[in-house]
């Protein structure tokens, strides 16, 4: 045999059944990007590396670290997407959406690359699905948001999740903050990494996202980002938690949240959850306000909110709380003989096209293995086709949970399978 070849190390197989759960999460996004008129938006994989470097920034472990990059045949540097927003922002540029209409709500899902360290819920390819509102400079936009994000956990009844809030201020002001910070950690340059030392002087607030315990330490007496708000910007975070307290959302305000991405003006919040399935990956989904991108990448001056969730991070809570069912289909057509398989064959494709869920052995093989096959494929019914059953045109509807078998005429069956779909709401 020859030598295998195995997948990328970070990078998942979404396969049957786990995938089951990834397709309620899509559909329940779907679904709630639907109620709240979010239209989707899909962008390549690669963009130019240029793109990520100017909005995320350089000195942020994403473009710093953790970006897969290349040269492609051309000469061009390009990078795997390594987030979702500065790509729709780029998009929305690019094709001067800002000229068309006054406000735009997109919404996205896919994949998403960085080359960080792995463990429990933290991977090289991951999964985002994300939002992203431009044109609305109003508080509403970012309460609009987190209220999207917190109906679509309840659609697919993800309790537990919380939300934590921040106000990073505007660019104009935070530089008063930015030297107060700095001042701050030169007096604790010792007590800080290496890592963190340079940051101090290339962009303070990335020190917020040093995980080492000592720099951690020192942040906890760090003055707050919140403390040197401009009036304006102070009123928009009051606004902001004044809204979530109408819609009944609860939140905690974190000054030390500051997110890892260089974008952010204003509001910034984090979804997390306390569930032990996630290791210290707690975040499942973040995001804010970014009122320069869309100028600072060459468009009009355009206001924008959005956030972006971490797919596989809520598959993992939702496969532990184990409420997701797989496929399983309503109907499992057998043949007693082979004469019979035709048939079956015919009969199996015509309900299909009904739209009942049917399934058979396309092996043919003895009686026995293909009912072995039916159990094991949980389908609600099996029906045995045989020369009797095509010659009397009836057959019997066996449960396969136990129960007696019901006589159903074959010409018939669409109906009686409809009855039973409409009687029982399963999988028929
Ligand atoms: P982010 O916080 O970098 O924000 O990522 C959002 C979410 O993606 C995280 O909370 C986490 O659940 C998930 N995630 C990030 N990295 C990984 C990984 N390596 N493995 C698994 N999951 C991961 C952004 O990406 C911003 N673009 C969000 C945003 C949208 N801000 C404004 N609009």
């Amino acid at each position: 045999m020859s030598q295998r070849i195995l997948g990328v190390k970070g990078m998942n197989d979404l396969l049957p059944p786990d995938i089951a759960v990834w397709q309620v999460l899509e559909a329940a996004a779907r679904e709630t990007f639907r109620r709240f008129g979010y239209e989707e938006a899909r962008t390549p994989a690669v963009e130019d590396t240029a793109l990520f470097v100017r909005s995320v920034g350089e000195a942020t472990d994403i473009v710093g670290k953790e970006m897969y990059t290349f040269e492609d045949k051309a000469g061009r540097s390009l990078s795997l997407r390594p987030e979702g927003t500065a790509p729709l922002v780029r998009a929305y540029v690019e094709h001067a959406v800002a000229q068309k209409e006054p406000v735009t709500r997109w919404w996205y899902l896919g994949p998403m690359f960085r080359y960080e360290r792995m463990k429990t819920g933290r991977y090289r390819q991951f999964w985002q699905v994300g939002a992203e509102a431009y044109g609305v400079r109003a508080p509403a936009q970012e309460t609009e948001l987190i209220d999207l994000a917190m109906q679509l956990f309840d659609a697919v009844g993800l309790e537990g999740i919380r939300v934590e809030l921040n106000s990073l201020g505007d660019p104009e002001t935070r530089g008063v903050y930015l030297e107060s910070l700095r001042t701050f950690l030169r007096a604790h340059r010792t007590e800080l990494c290496a890592e963190c030392q340079e940051r101090t002087e290339k962009n303070p607030l990335r020190v917020f996202d040093c995980k080492n315990p000592s720099c951690q330490a020192v942040l906890a007496l760090a003055p707050a980002i919140t403390d040197g708000l401009s009036g304006e910007a102070r009123a928009h975070f009051e606004a902001v938690q004044r809204q979530l307290g109408l819609l009944g959302i609860p939140f905690r305000v974190n000054p030390r949240m500051v997110r890892g991405i260089d974008y952010y003006t204003r509001t910034a919040f984090e979804f997390l959850s306390d569930d032990p399935v996630l290791g210290t990956a707690s975040a499942v989904g973040g995001g804010g306000r970014y009122d320069r991108l869309v100028k600072e990448l060459g468009g009009p001056d355009t206001p924008a909110v959005g956030w972006a969730l971490g797919m596989d991070r809520l598959t993992l809570l939702l496969q532990a709380k184990g409420t997701v069912q797989p496929v399983r289909p309503g109907l499992f057509v057998a043949v007693a003989e082979e004469s019979a398989a035709d048939a079956a064959l015919a009969l199996v494709s015509r309900l299909r096209r009904a739209g009942h869920r049917v399934d058979f052995d396309a092996r043919s093989g003895s009686l026995k293995s293909q009912m072995k096959r039916a159990d094991k494929s949980g389908a609600t019914y099996a029906l045995v086709l045989g020369s009797r059953e095509l010659t009397s045109g009836e057959a019997h509807l066996k449960p396969l949970a136990g129960g007696e078998p019901v006589p159903v005429r074959l010409d018939a069956l669409e109906a009686t399978l409809r009855a039973a779909r409409a009687a029982t709401a399963g999988p028929l």
